[in-house]
């Protein structure tokens, strides 16, 4: 394995454009944060409505930061000419590190870190901002198995401020150090975790969420109550069934599925209600449909089941 790139590593210099693959909730949040960094960002999607849809999405979210007033209308404007939107994998050529967040499918991702491979320069750090699927797996795609990472982001990552750096065996020192000053100097606060299916926060979260589902099917209490009381009992910011509309139940489903697979314990196991629910299409409030029906956003109501 090459070895001296990274002896000469001085911190952040090195990165100064970021691309991201990928601008669905996770993309776009990523890009925002990334570009008000200071970074410049190369977003690539598969086809034109989707990139442009994106690209709206970061525009806006950075026209909410002038609102709030944590972003001067001078530093936007700026920060907008650091972006630029792409259908070809090849204009990230020049990135210096690559964040996956296409959607959860460990051979889709696996293609696209095979053809990043080929197109990048050696030095490009490949990331993927995967929940549960395996970093070692996309990383022995590539021919630089030394220099990919996890950074796993939350939603929305505007406001969340943790980032779960996630390390393989093969992943150099320089490589994670990298990841830490990223990481601070996007303002948020890394943990590192191996690369175990869920790393950290969804190894402990998705049990959880999977249970209220079960207390839901199994006649334990209302939705409304279940939630109610994980908020106003534990002081979460909003219970766990409201949390997996939030998340999306196709993208939990896959979560817990892909952890079930590996752990072979039945606490991930999807339950059946999860699965009626996926796939009646009521993932949740992208959909405007899940555990609660979203017509009013800011007024969810919890559906009416018949269980
Ligand atoms: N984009 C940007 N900013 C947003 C936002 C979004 N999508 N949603 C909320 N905000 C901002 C608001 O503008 C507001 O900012 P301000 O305080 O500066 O005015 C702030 O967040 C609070 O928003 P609201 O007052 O509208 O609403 P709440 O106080 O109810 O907070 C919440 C919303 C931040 C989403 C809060 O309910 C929360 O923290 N929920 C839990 C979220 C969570 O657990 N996320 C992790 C999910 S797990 C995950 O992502 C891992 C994945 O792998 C599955």
């Amino acid at each position: 394995m090459p070895g001296n790139f990274w002896e000469g590593y001085k911190g952040m210099a090195m990165i100064k454009k970021v691309g991201i693959v990928g601008c669905g909730t996770m993309g776009t949040g990523i890009t925002q944060v990334v570009l008000e960094a200071g970074y410049k960002a190369v977003v690539s999607e598969i086809d034109s409505s989707l990139l442009d849809k994106g690209i709206m999405a970061v525009k806006k979210g950075l026209e909410q930061s002038v609102e709030k007033g944590t972003l001067s209308n001078i530093a936007k404007e700026e920060r907008l000419r650091g972006l630029s939107g792409t259908l070809s994998l090849e204009d990230l050529k020049d990135c210096d590190l690559i964040i996956d967040a296409i959607f959860e499918e460990i051979q889709a991702k696996k293609e696209l870190f095979i053809k990043l491979d080929q197109i990048c320069q050696r030095e490009t750090i490949f990331a993927s901002n995967t929940s549960s699927l395996s970093i070692t797996e996309m990383a022995a795609s590539t021919s630089r198995p030394d220099r990919v990472i996890g950074l796993h982001f939350f939603n929305p990552v505007q406001v969340m401020p943790l980032v779960e750096v996630i390390k393989t065996i093969t992943t150099y020192d320089e490589i994670l150090q990298m990841a830490f000053d990223f990481v601070k100097s996007l303002n948020k606060v890394s943990i590192l975790a191996k690369d175990n299916p869920g790393f950290i926060v969804n190894f402990l979260l998705t049990p959880y969420l999977m249970d209220a589902m079960r207390a839901v099917a199994n006649g334990v209490a209302s939705i409304h109550d279940i939630d109610a009381g994980m908020k106003l009992g534990c002081g979460h910011p909003m219970g766990p069934l409201m949390l997996a509309d939030f998340i999306g139940l196709d993208v939990l489903y896959k979560a817990t599925n892909s952890m079930f697979e590996v752990y072979r314990d039945s606490r991930y196991a999807p339950p059946p209600l999860l699965v009626q629910m996926v796939r009646m299409g009521y993932i949740g409030k992208k959909v405007g449909k899940g555990f609660y029906d979203w017509s009013d956003p800011k007024n969810p109501i919890p559906l009416d089941l018949k269980l």
